[in-house]
């Protein structure tokens, strides 16, 4: 059965003297058995999350947003993966906004998650069409050439046992209130596994956890989650509220009785 993952994209807000808070906040309020809880702050936001979680609740991981896909070097201002060892055990990457604005492609993202997977951090690889894709009927042809550029050539043994997680988040339902239907996240959440097969990814393929996200909230997330091969969420705007992290996260707790992980 596959994980369920229900990972909190804070993007860029909170600040070392309020995340602490929020996380622990956070984390008392989605409490469920068998559901993997991930908290992404902003760099500097790291230690403090940190600290806050390892007395209220270790159960809950730290992510890193991004990362470099050097080790070290002359790159002022960024971040590498042996630095976010003991301040993240996750990272986002290929996230759309960085697609966007720090113009990554496939094949730097997929060095990025190259050095997640060799630093011990587990990856959250994101994906998605935009809208104009969508309505030409390319959805399925970008995400496949995403995910072809990123993992073309990664070990799918070697990748998988990092814990690899896939997030599907159609750009045009990302901040904006408007959500993908269940039934179309379900439909790509089958073709990304396809596409991980056609790759030679095999039984690893099938056992891929596939997250959708993009203005997910405590209210649409079960049309996401009544889909069996959705496994989870990658929430960002509703994240920064306890109470709509509740909603999701509870909502996931069905989800993960339902495949028996709730122990
Ligand atoms: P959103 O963001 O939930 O605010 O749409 C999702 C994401 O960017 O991961």
């Amino acid at each position: 059965m596959r994980e369920v993952v229900v990972a909190a994209n804070w993007k860029m807000h909170t600040t070392p003297a309020d995340a602490g808070d929020l996380a622990r906040t956070t984390a008392a309020r989605t409490r469920e058995p068998g559901v993997t809880r991930v908290i992404c702050p902003p760099y500097p936001c790291l230690a403090a999350v940190g600290a806050a979680l390892a007395t209220a609740d270790p159960d809950v991981a730290v992510g890193a947003q991004n990362v470099h896909d050097e080790l070290a070097g002359a790159y002022t201002g960024e971040i590498s993966a042996p630095m976010l060892a003991g301040l993240a055990t996750w990272v986002i990457v290929g996230h759309s906004e960085r697609r966007r604005d720090a113009g990554e492609t496939d094949e730097l993202i997929g060095r990025k998650l190259g050095r997640a997977v060799e630093a011990g951090l587990r990856p959250i690889l994101c994906v998605g069409e935009q809208l104009d894709e969508r309505e030409a009927g390319l959805a399925t042809d970008v995400v496949e050439r995403q995910l072809h550029g990123a993992l073309a050539g990664r070990d799918p043994a070697e990748t998988n046992a990092a814990g690899l997680v896939i997030a599907y988040e159609p750009v045009w339902a990302i901040g904006t209130g408007r959500n993908a239907t269940g039934a179309d996240a379900a439909a790509m959440s089958d073709a990304i596994r396809s596409s991980l097969d056609a790759l030679g990814w095999g039984d690893f393929a099938a056992g891929m956890p596939v997250l959708y996200g993009g203005s997910v909230t405590s209210t649409n997330i079960d049309t996401f989650l009544a889909e069996p091969s959705i496994d989870g969420a990658l929430v960002g705007g509703a994240s920064l509220k306890p109470d709509e992290m509740a909603g999701i996260v509870a909502r996931a707790g069905m989800t993960a009785r339902a495949r028996g992980l709730a122990g």
